[in-house]
């Protein structure tokens, strides 16, 4: 097993979530739930979560990092004037979803979910019930273009305005050649002055610990590849990179909100020319 820009874990090649509930296999959806201190996961998943903060105690406050990037980095494009966002691999819901941070900004703001793993569309058809700004779908960031094209995408998000896109601790369940073409897409289907937030786990702030926490998802649907700064950095090729470039999650523009400690993910902004 190597740390190096190979996958970690010996999985095969194209798998996706169940279109079942499965709580007796661990998601990584709920894995995350667990270590933001949700309520929706089960023994699996809590086991599995479990094995990577014995590996790793530091492991739930890189989720709650990633967490605060995410909102730091969506109220920066509300600010900006985006009032159309597209949260890809958006999870289960939890504190701070982006609708309410940018409802904060302007409550007609359009915000859609999409992950892959039906549960998320289950908890968040509740959350979302009568919100006529907001949406939930299932769908895949390997699917992108499709999912673009989708009327129940396009009631809401209008492609010939700006638009945010988060792909927020999400592209390390990819392939390198699925992750490129991913934000490939995204830059070509997007208007001017659109933004892709995203963030993204590395084994290079934790060397001795990254292979051992990776084992996490081996019992998953998913499986993950951890990436270095520099693969990172090319995934915003022909964006216009923000300051302070690609940098660890909690010193990426820290606004003393959280605790600053963790170097388990990457994170950067970028926006279309
Ligand atoms: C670690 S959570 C991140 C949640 C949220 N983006 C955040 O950063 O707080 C990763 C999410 O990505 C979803 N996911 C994994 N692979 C995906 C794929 N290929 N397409 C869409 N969603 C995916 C998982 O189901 C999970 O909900």
């Amino acid at each position: 097993m190597t740390t190096g820009n190979a996958w970690i874990g010996e999985r095969s090649d194209d798998r996706r979530p169940s279109a079942d509930l499965r709580p007796d296999i661990p998601h990584p959806a709920r894995i995350y739930d667990y270590w933001l201190g949700g309520k929706d996961n089960f023994p699996p998943d809590r086991a599995a979560a479990e094995h990577a903060i014995s590996a790793s105690p530091d492991i739930p406050a890189a989720a709650r990092e990633n967490r605060a990037f995410l909102q730091r980095a969506v109220r920066l494009c509300a600010r900006a004037g985006i009032r159309q966002f597209i949260d890809i691999g958006s999870g289960l819901p939890a504190r701070g979803n982006v609708h309410e941070v940018v409802h904060e900004t302007d409550p007609d703001a359009r915000v859609v979910y999409i992950d892959n793993d039906p549960i998320v569309l289950a908890h968040g058809r509740a959350l979302l019930a009568n919100n006529r700004t907001t949406t939930v779908l299932t769908g895949d960031l390997r699917d992108l273009d499709e999912l673009l094209d989708r009327p129940e995408l396009r009631r809401l998000i209008d492609l010939s305005q700006p638009v945010a896109v988060l792909l927020v601790a999400v592209l390390h369940f990819v392939s390198d050649e699925e992750a490129r073409a991913a934000v490939k897409a995204v830059h070509s289907r997007l208007a001017p002055g659109s933004y892709l937030l995203l963030s993204h786990s590395t084994f290079e702030g934790n060397p001795q610990r990254a292979a051992e926490v990776a084992k996490t998802w081996d019992k998953t649907d998913s499986r993950i590849k951890l990436r270095g700064r520099a693969a990172v950095a090319e995934y915003f090729e022909g964006w216009e990179l923000l300051e302070p470039g690609v940098e660890f999650v909690p010193l990426w523009r820290p606004d003393g909100s959280t605790e600053n400690t963790t170097r388990w993910m990457y994170a950067g902004v970028g926006r279309r020319a």
